[in-house]
């Protein structure tokens, strides 16, 4: 795998992006009226072509949308390694994909293990910061508030992802140049979308403060990382059918949740289409492409 070849997806200019919508039930109702087949179809505007031959590490790989973006990767033609807490079955099941478990993301020990387990092999094309905690707790404080839950949160999917990626970086196990870092953090994270999805009711303290914390990490990872030919994106995965969003059940079909297989051809659209050329780390909604003001 060459590092051109690593950014073979990438346009030679950055796609023009426009804002997206911040009301989600508007956004996916607009979309299904104007028959916009980036979000209704990913299939038909779907290209593959940049995972062939790339190297593609995935943190929380054995559920979720972590293990439908290994398989995805898999499938088509990239070699996967799986990082995982505790493999599971489906994991296990991927063929050619190798397995790196005691991944916990809170460990500075546990993501030197891993990253001293790949020195000295082929350089990690994409690294993709997946792992996520979004705990079904209260968080505000009508219901009461939850610091322990909270803290949590932060270290899980904010200092998470930068402890990974370091860990990689230090021991020179991302192509440079060439290589991406993908944050998989969430619209929960823009401060602006707040005052349409939070309005005049606050919550999720835990959660949305540390997807706003994971996409600074982003933007600054940028900055350190472009001297090295590293890119790095920020993208928000879309809502998808999984554990996690359990408790939306009962607005996954008017919000346009999707099964995990398509949030992950979507978030891998979306990773072909970043590199160097953006402006620092774009903040992207793999549902439409667009843009998520910070
Ligand atoms: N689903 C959505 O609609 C949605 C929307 C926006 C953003 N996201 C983001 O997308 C990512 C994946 O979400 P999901 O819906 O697939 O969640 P999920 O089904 O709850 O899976 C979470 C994954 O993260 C791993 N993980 C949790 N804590 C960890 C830790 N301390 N160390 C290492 N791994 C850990 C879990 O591993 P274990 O099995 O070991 O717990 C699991 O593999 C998350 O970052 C989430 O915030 C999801």
């Amino acid at each position: 795998m060459s590092a051109q070849s690593a950014t073979k997806g990438a346009a030679a200019q950055p796609p023009a992006r426009g804002f997206t919508e911040p009301d989600q039930v508007k956004r996916y109702a607009d979309a299904k009226a104007s028959g916009n087949k980036r979000v209704l179809d990913i299939d038909s505007v779907y290209d593959p072509a940049w995972m062939k031959g790339a190297r593609v590490l995935v943190t929380g790989a054995n559920r979720g949308i972590g293990l439908s973006l290994a398989k995805e990767a898999a499938r088509c033609g990239a070699v996967v390694v799986g990082a995982c807490r505790k493999p599971s079955d489906e994991l296990a099941a991927i063929e050619n994909v190798e397995i790196v478990d005691g991944v916990e993301v809170t460990s500075s020990a546990a993501c030197e293990a891993l990253a001293e387990s790949l020195a000295g092999k082929d350089p990690i094309d994409v690294l993709i910061n997946n792992a996520g905690y979004f705990p079904d707790v209260s968080d505000d404080f009508t219901g009461g508030l939850n610091f322990e839950e909270n803290l949590k949160q932060y270290d899980i999917c904010a200092v998470g992802p930068l402890r990974v990626t370091a860990a990689l970086v230090k021991k020179g196990c991302l192509r440079q140049p060439g290589g991406k870092v993908i944050n998989i953090t969430s619209q929960g994270g823009s401060a602006l979308w707040r005052q349409v999805q939070n309005a005049n009711k606050g919550g999720d303290y835990g959660h949305h403060m540390c997807k706003a914390a994971a996409n600074m990490c982003g933007v600054l990872m940028a900055e350190e990382l472009r001297p090295k030919g590293i890119a790095v994106a920020n993208l928000h995965p879309g809502f998808n059918r999984t554990g996690m969003t359990k408790k939306y059940e009962h607005i996954w079909d008017i919000e346009g949740a999707v099964e995990c297989e398509v949030g992950a051809k979507r978030v891998m659209h979306e990773i072909g289409r970043v590199g160097l050329l953006d402006s620092g780390a774009p903040f992207i909604n793999c549902e439409d492409g667009l843009l998520i003001p910070y």
